[in-house]
């Protein structure tokens, strides 16, 4: 792959990305609106469009040649979006209306909130097929959405920087102790749910 087809590939990607985006910051300010507290169940949001040594290094990996066709073909995230939300109940309920809206469609759904991976790892993940509109027609383009509390965000990003897909020799001791840290956080987590519920009893 060279660099004018590295180009030509991410476009309609970044088209995709572009329009999810604002998706997700319309349904953040409607719910702001719409909730009686006035408040926002996004806290912040990270995008990326995978680079071009990346896509070639997961192909590598997944044991395909690194080209265009098998990028398109056999990656769903080239476009990625993390968006950080204050509660779970925020998370799947943005995930309940993206789901409602009939232009997308659902890819790949995996709930890793309700089901932790094994290591602790918590997070809400969606590849969505956003619609792009080219002069020969529309097709879908897979955007992998990570829906995450702060505290998932902190312990994900934590764990990838010191953990994931290394080699350590401390890492029975440190899987442990990391999955420990998860417990902690998920429990945090539920206790300032309840100041949530709280304000929402108060607050006319
Ligand atoms: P990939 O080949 O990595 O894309 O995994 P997958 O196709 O099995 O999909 P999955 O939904 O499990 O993971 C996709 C992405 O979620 C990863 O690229 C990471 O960004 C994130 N992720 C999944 N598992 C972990 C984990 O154990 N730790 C951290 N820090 N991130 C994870
Ligand atoms: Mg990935």
């Amino acid at each position: 792959m060279n660099e004018k087809e590295y180009y030509n590939l991410i476009k309609p990607y970044e088209d995709a990305m572009q329009m999810i985006l604002s998706r997700l910051d319309t349904l953040n300010h409607t719910l702001y609106e719409s909730s009686a507290t006035h408040l926002v169940p996004i806290h912040n949001i990270q995008s990326r469009i995978k680079s071009k040594k990346s896509i070639e290094d997961k192909l590598i990996k997944k044991e395909k040649k690194p080209s265009l066709t098998n990028a398109k073909n056999f990656l769903m995230d080239i476009a990625g979006a993390r968006v950080i939300c204050y509660f779970v109940n925020d998370i799947y309920n943005l995930v309940e209306i993206l789901k409602s809206q009939t232009d997308l469609i659902v890819m790949k759904e995996r709930d890793y909130i309700a089901g932790p991976k094994p290591n602790g790892y918590r997070s809400y993940h969606i590849i969505l097929g956003i619609p792009v509109y080219c002069l020969d027609g529309m097709e879908y383009f897979p955007v992998e959405i990570q829906f995450r509390t702060m505290s998932m965000d902190f312990w994900a990003s934590m764990e990838h920087r010191i953990n994931y897909k290394k080699e350590r020799q401390d890492r029975e001791k440190l899987v442990k102790e990391l999955k420990e840290h998860a417990r902690k956080l998920e429990k945090i987590e539920k206790s300032f749910e309840k100041y949530s519920e709280n304000i929402q009893n108060t607050v006319e």
